[in-house]
């Protein structure tokens, strides 16, 4: 395997693994940023996103063509989960409306349905997984979705408890033949990957900048597809971005996308993101797609050969998120003691994950993220701290 080292500032002694996903910000990312903070420094915010412009439009002109559609059907968001619940807004939910999602939904999204309950009387359904362990059962999706004709079907594509890969376009082709609204979050699939809207069939998706894109914290994006623009929907709190007060007692939404942005931006942020995106694409999705799982297979396969050590990720080709149990440890102090050896990791925890860590039986579990620019040998250093840590077991101080 080759490796795609990336202009990473100072990776010298740190095993960056994407801490929590969290991906190292690549150098153009760093200097879009602190230029345009600059810039705003000497001539002042207004004027400097005025002097950007072109630039400032890039963000949605290239997350559009990471994700295969138009600059006008992209809005920009304070974070997956903004987007996620502005997209969830826009739905006009009734008592006894179905939201149809799986099992492996991200917890936030899970909290945010179960909130729809409570406040709008929705049903939740959850679609059970195929007993392969492949994922969600496609065909039993699609059996509730005709029996239920729910108002949304939602699925993570790769959920933060693990490395499955939910198979989104399937679901898509289900949604599309019976007419359904389908949301994805892409959060963990997003510059892992290559992501084509139309592919998945989704008339919404969200993602985040920070994580594999390798852009900036506070940043993340919403894909709204025509047909939901065309049918009107809007978010619960729409401002004078994303719509005209056209008299009095009147407002009319802004026919793209906007519709789901408000008047102020971070722009120093949206030009880091809009740098991040460009580099993935130049590094190219094809290629970090082989790498970055390649990695995370092998050192799935590292860990999976020490004592005391479960790995736990499903799937015929899990992606770059390593989970495994460990035995005679608690999270913290495991966490901790990788910190301590200079390895970024992240704890998952039975809260964020309840049905999934119900089934597997663990009530936490450590996270590896390896990216496209750390190396086999970083992956070797890691294996061997890890069973280190499985031998000694956690000492009581
Ligand atoms: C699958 C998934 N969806 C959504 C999110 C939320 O992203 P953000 O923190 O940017 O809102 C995460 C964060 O870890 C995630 O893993």
């Amino acid at each position: 395997m080759t490796a795609l080292r990336a202009d990473t500032p100072g990776c010298e002694s740190v095993v960056h693994f994407n801490n929590a996903g969290c991906g190292l910000v690549a150098r153009p990312v760093l200097q879009a940023m602190t230029d345009h903070l600059q810039l705003e420094a000497e001539i002042g915010g207004y004027e400097a996103s005025a002097a950007q412009e072109v630039r400032v439009r890039d963000f949605h002109a290239s997350i559009a063509e990471l994700l295969g559609t138009r600059p006008g059907n992209i809005a920009f968001a304070g974070s997956a989960t903004h987007a996620y619940t502005k997209a969830l807004s826009a739905i006009d939910f009734q008592p006894g409306d179905t939201v149809l999602t799986t099992r492996n939904d991200f917890v936030s999204n899970q909290i945010a349905f179960l909130a729809l309950r409570k406040r709008h009387g929705v049903e939740i359904v959850h679609a059970p997984d195929h007993p392969d362990g492949s994922g969600v059962d496609v065909d039993a999706m699609a059996a509730l979705m005709r029996a239920h004709r729910p108002r949304l079907v939602a699925a993570t594509h790769v959920p933060t408890n693990s490395g499955l890969v939910q198979p989104v376009a399937e679901i898509g082709r289900h949604c599309r033949e019976l007419g359904l609204l389908y949301l994805v979050d892409a959060c963990q699939s997003v510059g892992q990957y290559p992501l084509d809207v139309e592919e998945i069939g989704c008339d919404l998706l969200t993602g985040t900048c920070r994580k594999f894109l390798r852009g900036p914290r506070g940043s993340g994006f919403l894909y709204v597809s025509d047909r939901v623009l065309r049918e009107g929907y809007e978010p619960l709190f729409i401002d004078m971005y994303g719509a005209r007060w056209t008299g009095p007692d009147t407002y009319r939404p802004v026919d793209t996308a906007a519709r789901f942005e408000e008047w102020e931006f971070p722009y120093a942020t949206l030009l880091g993101c809009a740098a991040a995106v460009r580099y993935a694409l130049a590094v190219g999705l094809e290629p970090i797609s082989r790498r970055t799982p390649a990695l995370a297979a092998r050192l799935r396969g590292r860990l999976a050969e020490i004592d005391g050590v479960r790995v736990l990720d499903g799937g015929p080709a899990p992606a770059a998120l390593v989970t495994f149990a460990i035995d005679g440890w608690q999270p913290q102090p495991f966490k901790a003691a990788l910190d301590e050896l200079s390895i970024n990791s992240a704890l998952s925890l039975r809260e964020f994950a309840q049905f999934d860590f119900g089934d597997k039986d663990v009530d936490w579990c450590l996270r590896l993220s390896p990216h496209y620019y750390n190396t086999e040998d970083e992956v070797g250093t890691v294996a061997a701290a890890v069973a280190e840590l499985a031998a000694r077991g956690q000492r009581i101080h």
